[in-house]
C-alpha cells in the first residue's frame, strides 16, 4: 500500500445529523482520529467540538460542494472514512404520504434531490481525492424502507423511492470502484428508529427498546465497518451487521 501521507481523515457530510454528531463524537473521544472534516448547512450551536474537527458551512450547490472539494484537496490528507448522512422524512416542504393521493411533484422532487441527488453529488465530487491502492469507506445513511422486497407496509412513497434510488447509484458506483480501485468499500447504513428529529412525530408505536440512541448507533455503525470486506460489494446493512434484502 502507498503510504506516503500517513495522516488520515473522515470526511463526514450532513455533519449536524444527531447520528452523525454521535459518530463524530466517538471517533474522538474512543478512536482518538486524526482528523475529521464536518461538512454541513448548520450554524446551530450545539454541534460537538474538538480541535480534530474542523466544520465547514456548505449549501449544497455545485458551486459550494467544488470549493469545498478544492478546500480538502489543498488540505491533503489521505481519505480513510467518507460517511454521508442526508436524509429528511419531513420538513416544512414535505411530509409522508399516506396514500396515493397524497403524493405531489413537490414531495417527490424534494425528498429525491435531498435523500438521493446530494449523497450522491457529494460521492461523485469526493471520488477524485480518494487515492489509489488506499483503504476508504464510503458509507451513505440508507433506510430498510429503501428495500423494494421488505415493502409490505406500503405508504411513504417519497421517501421509500428517494431511499431505492439512492441504493441503486451506490450499487452502480461499488461496480466502478472496484474496478478501479479496490480498496473502497460501499455501504448503505440502516441505522434503525433511532430518537433524532427526523424519527419525532413517528416514535408512538415504537417499543422503547427498539429505539435506539445516536450514541448506541454510531458504536454500531462503527463496528459493522470494521467488520465488512473490501470485496467490491456494496453492503446493504442494518445496525446489527445483518444485510438487508433489496
Ligand atoms: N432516525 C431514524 O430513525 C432513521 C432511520 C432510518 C434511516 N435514517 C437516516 O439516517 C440519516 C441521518 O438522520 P438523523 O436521524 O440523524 O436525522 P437528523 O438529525 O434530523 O439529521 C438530518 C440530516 O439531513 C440533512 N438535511 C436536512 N435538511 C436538508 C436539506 N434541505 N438539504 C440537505 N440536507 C439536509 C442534515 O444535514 P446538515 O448537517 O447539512 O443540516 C442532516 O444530515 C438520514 O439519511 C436518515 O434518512 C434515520
Amino acid at each position: 500500500m502507498d503510504q506516503t501521507n500517513s495522516d488520515t481523515c473522515c470526511v463526514i457530510i450532513g455533519a449536524s445529523s444527531y447520528i452523525a454528531q454521535a459518530v463524530i463524537r466517538h471517533m474522538v473521544e474512543v478512536q482518538s482520529v486524526e482528523k475529521i472534516f464536518a461538512i454541513t448547512r448548520s450554524t446551530r450551536e450545539s454541534l460537538f467540538l474538538d480541535n480534530r474537527v474542523e466544520y465547514i458551512t456548505s449549501d449544497y450547490t455545485e458551486a459550494s460542494i467544488a470549493s469545498v472539494i478544492e478546500y480538502l484537496a489543498g488540505a491533503s490528507y489521505r481519505i480513510s472514512k467518507i460517511m454521508i448522512f442526508n436524509g429528511v422524512l419531513h420538513d416544512d416542504v414535505s411530509f409522508p404520504e399516506k396514500s396515493l393521493a397524497d403524493v405531489t411533484a413537490t414531495n417527490l422532487s424534494h425528498l429525491i434531490s435531498i435523500n438521493t441527488i446530494t449523497p450522491f453529488i457529494w460521492i461523485s465530487n469526493l471520488s477524485s481525492l480518494i487515492k489509489a491502492k488506499q483503504e476508504c469507506h464510503i458509507v451513505v445513511l440508507s433506510a430498510r424502507i429503501g428495500s423494494i422486497q421488505d415493502n409490505r407496509l406500503g405508504g411513504w412513497y417519497a421517501y421509500r423511492a428517494s431511499k431505492a434510488a439512492l441504493n441503486m447509484l451506490l450499487k452502480t458506483a461499488s461496480i466502478e470502484f472496484y474496478r478501479k480501485n479496490k480498496f473502497v468499500k460501499l455501504v448503505a447504513f440502516h441505522p434503525g428508529t433511532t430518537d433524532t428529529p427526523l424519527s419525532k412525530p413517528f416514535q408512538k408505536n415504537v417499543p422503547k427498546e427498539k429505539l435506539f440512541t445516536p450514541d448506541f448507533v454510531a458504536t454500531r455503525l462503527l463496528k459493522v465497518l470494521s467488520e465488512l470486506p473490501f470485496d467490491g460489494e456494496l453492503a446493504y446493512v442494518d445496525w446489527d451487521g445483518k444485510f438487508i434484502e433489496w
